[in-house]
């Protein structure tokens, strides 16, 4: 585990997108789905999701994005119907880049968590994204750690009250021993200490090594905070300023209003044929597209609470809930590259952050929108 969280955090330091470590160790050899490669459809006129409040954007190509006609009330087969409240929500995910490829149906069990962690009816407030000295102010920052990466998450929480004395920092435990627990308290007295409370969610929920957490983490902090800064557990900040830096690049996008931000950048291009069923995508050949592609590292990013950001944690707690969706047969952390990187599965996945990423490419098409480059702090 630790070499494999060792590769993205040496690529940060080497400034270049190529060379990357994983290919290097894998342990184990199972059965992959092939990878799929769907052809880029030409599509100047990108449309979005009725339901997509990113309506507002305009395509790359300068165009008005043109939503298509709103689909009926009940979703047809894809609805699921609130017991609480009666109303119906689509649990098929349409690409936003064409409104007839639908994805499979969830499980309209996960309707009563969507419901419990405000993703299905939010009703704000949002985040007014232009407001830097207001976010700036109440950032928090948020990390996970189980027994066996206490010691690198001591590691990162030091350097971060280093730099951000006063900032807002909250552990969760994954099942933390108390011994832990209790030091981790002492030692750092701005720090607060949830334990992860997986009651309600599926018990694959308590698998750590497939990140599940992660998404039900953020989506339970998101009930509170509106501007939330995620740091995997051995993610070390070396350089001062990271919040004004985060700050100063939202600022420069922020006329795009894109609320989520990945902060830096690693290249997995393929993903396994059965994410795809959840989630079908006209972006594959942007994976593997070095200029608008790119598989960004979720390991530490940045969300703000805004009306897509709702949308899109949806799908991705959809994703998390799923047996299969966030971990498909075979999943690993590591990559076995072949001689061609773009074409051949490398049997690896990142679980949470690959999902995360696709579909945030499926909207924006291009990752430099989502991606503030300052992995040069870790
Ligand atoms: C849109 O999706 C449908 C269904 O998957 C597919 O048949 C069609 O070719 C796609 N259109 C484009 C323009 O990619």
């Amino acid at each position: 585990m630790k070499k494999s969280m060792r590769g993205p955090f040496l690529f940060i330091l080497g400034v270049t997108f190529s060379g990357f470590l994983f290919s290097i160790h894998y342990t184990r050899d199972r059965d992959y789905d092939d990878p799929i490669s769907i052809p880029v459809a030409n599509v100047p006129n990108q449309r979005l999701n009725p339901k997509n409040p990113l309506s507002r954007v305009i395509s790359s190509t300068g165009i008005e994005i043109v939503p298509p006609p709103p689909a009926p009330e009940d979703f047809g087969n894809c609805g699921c119907k609130s017991e609480k409240t009666g109303k119906t929500y689509n649990f098929c995910y349409t690409d936003p880049q064409n409104s007839t490829s639908i994805g499979k149906k969830f499980s309209c069990d996960h309707l009563k968590i969507l419901e419990k962690l405000n993703l299905v009816e939010n009703p704000g407030p949002f985040v007014d994204l232009s407001d830097t000295e207001k976010n700036s102010k109440e950032i928090v920052f948020v990390s996970a750690v189980s027994d066996n990466h206490f010691n690198e998450a001591t590691t990162s929480i030091s350097a971060f009250f280093k730099f951000n004395p006063n900032g807002k920092f909250i552990l969760y435990s994954l099942g933390l021993n108390e011994l832990y627990i209790n030091n981790v308290k002492k030692d750092f007295k701005n720090l607060e200490v949830r334990e992860f409370d997986t009651t309600g969610y599926p018990d694959y929920t308590r698998t750590w090594m497939e990140y599940r957490f992660k998404p039900l983490i953020l989506a339970e902090v998101m009930k509170e905070f509106s501007n939330i800064w995620w740091m995997d557990a051995h993610i070390v900040v070396k350089k001062p300023k990271m919040i004004e830096l985060l700050y100063k690049g939202l600022a420069e996008n922020v006329k795009s209003e894109v609320p989520i931000y990945f902060l830096f950048i690693q290249a997995i291009p393929i993903l396994p044929h059965y994410v795809l069923t959840y989630f079908p995508t006209n972006s594959i050949d942007l994976l593997k597209n070095e200029k608008r592609g790119f598989q960004l590292g979720a390991n530490t990013f940045f969300v703000a609470r805004t009306e897509y950001t709702v949308e899109v944690f949806k799908w991705w707690i959809l994703c998390a809930l799923d047996k299969t969706c966030m971990a498909p047969p075979g999943a690993q952390v590591y990559c076995k590259f072949g001689k061609d990187r773009n074409n051949e599965f490398a049997k690896c996945f990142r679980f949470d952050q690959s999902i995360l990423n696709l579909l945030l490419l499926n909207n924006y098409q291009d990752a430099n929108k989502y991606l503030i480059n300052i992995g040069y702090l870790f």
